[in-house]
């Protein structure tokens, strides 16, 4: 249906390594009732230029896409941002190495893998662990080792991914300078949620968020989670308040 979105690619072509079990979860997030091996149904989409109307949202130089718009969610186990997509009537998918928290379009595999198959828009939430400065005092052994080299390039996958529109989000961090500055920095308490995690965005094809509900509260968020083997989990999940503003000035 359409053209090919330009700089389409498929995945084969983007990746030589295998395509291992991609996971589609269509109501059960456990084992039951997902599929092996399968991949999201590919439907190019097509551009129509007589979409370019402010009253969508978007600037007059973002090429528009139609209302069910493919999306891809890299790097998201939580199905948050996926969701809020999927409830505007996108085909939304989620994708991580995990599988999805709750019943929904999951991609359980390497993002690397699909990240070329013309995707409208991809909204990534690459690991920060090596790249964000409240690492910074391991910094030294990360770099010898080679794991910040990684995470750099991981994050630029995205940067270079051949979607027209693209989001990326990570804490203040060494992105900053290794590649440039982020296009925004967001705050969770901008969003409906009374916490405060500086948030970096960096955009193509897509206009800056804009503050959806501005509440009081200021607690740092680090604070609201005790330490446990889903600490890391709770404080990486995306807040429901961002998805929203996402899925509804993006989507
Ligand atoms: C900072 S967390 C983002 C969580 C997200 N905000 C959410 O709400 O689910 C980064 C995620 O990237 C995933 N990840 C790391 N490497 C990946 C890869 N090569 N392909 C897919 N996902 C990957 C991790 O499993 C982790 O869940």
């Amino acid at each position: 249906m359409g053209h090919r979105p330009p700089g389409f690619h498929s995945a084969a072509g983007c990746s030589s390594r295998t395509l291992h079990a991609i996971r589609i979860a269509q109501g059960d997030s456990s084992d039951a009732g997902v599929r092996v091996h399968g991949s999201p149904p590919r439907r190019l989409l097509h551009v129509d230029s007589t979409d370019l109307t402010p009253s969508h949202g978007r600037s007059l130089d973002t090429p528009a896409w139609n209302t069910d718009m493919r999306v891809l969610i890299a790097c998201e186990f939580s199905g948050v941002v996926r969701d809020a997509f999927a409830a505007r009537g996108h085909d939304a998918w989620s994708c991580d190495l995990l599988p999805t928290e709750r019943p929904g379009q999951h991609l359980q595999c390497d993002v690397r893998d699909v990240l070329g198959d013309g995707w409208g828009l991809v909204v990534a939430h690459p690991p920060c662990d090596h790249l964000a400065v409240s690492g910074a005092r391991w910094f030294p052994a990360k770099q010898a080792d080679g794991r910040q080299q990684q995470a750099i390039e991981f994050f630029m996958d995205f940067v270079n991914c051949p979607s027209l529109r693209v989001a990326i989000e990570n804490p203040v961090g060494i992105m900053s300078t290794r590649y440039r500055k982020p296009d925004q920095i967001i705050q969770p308490w901008q969003y409906g949620h009374g916490e405060t995690k500086a948030t970096c965005l960096w955009l193509k094809g897509l206009a800056a968020l804009v503050p959806t509900n501005i509440v009081h509260g200021r607690t740092p968020r680090v604070h609201h989670e005790s330490p446990g083997p889903d600490r890391w989990k709770n404080r990486s999940r995306t807040l429901d308040g961002v998805a929203q503003a996402m899925a509804t000035q993006w989507g």
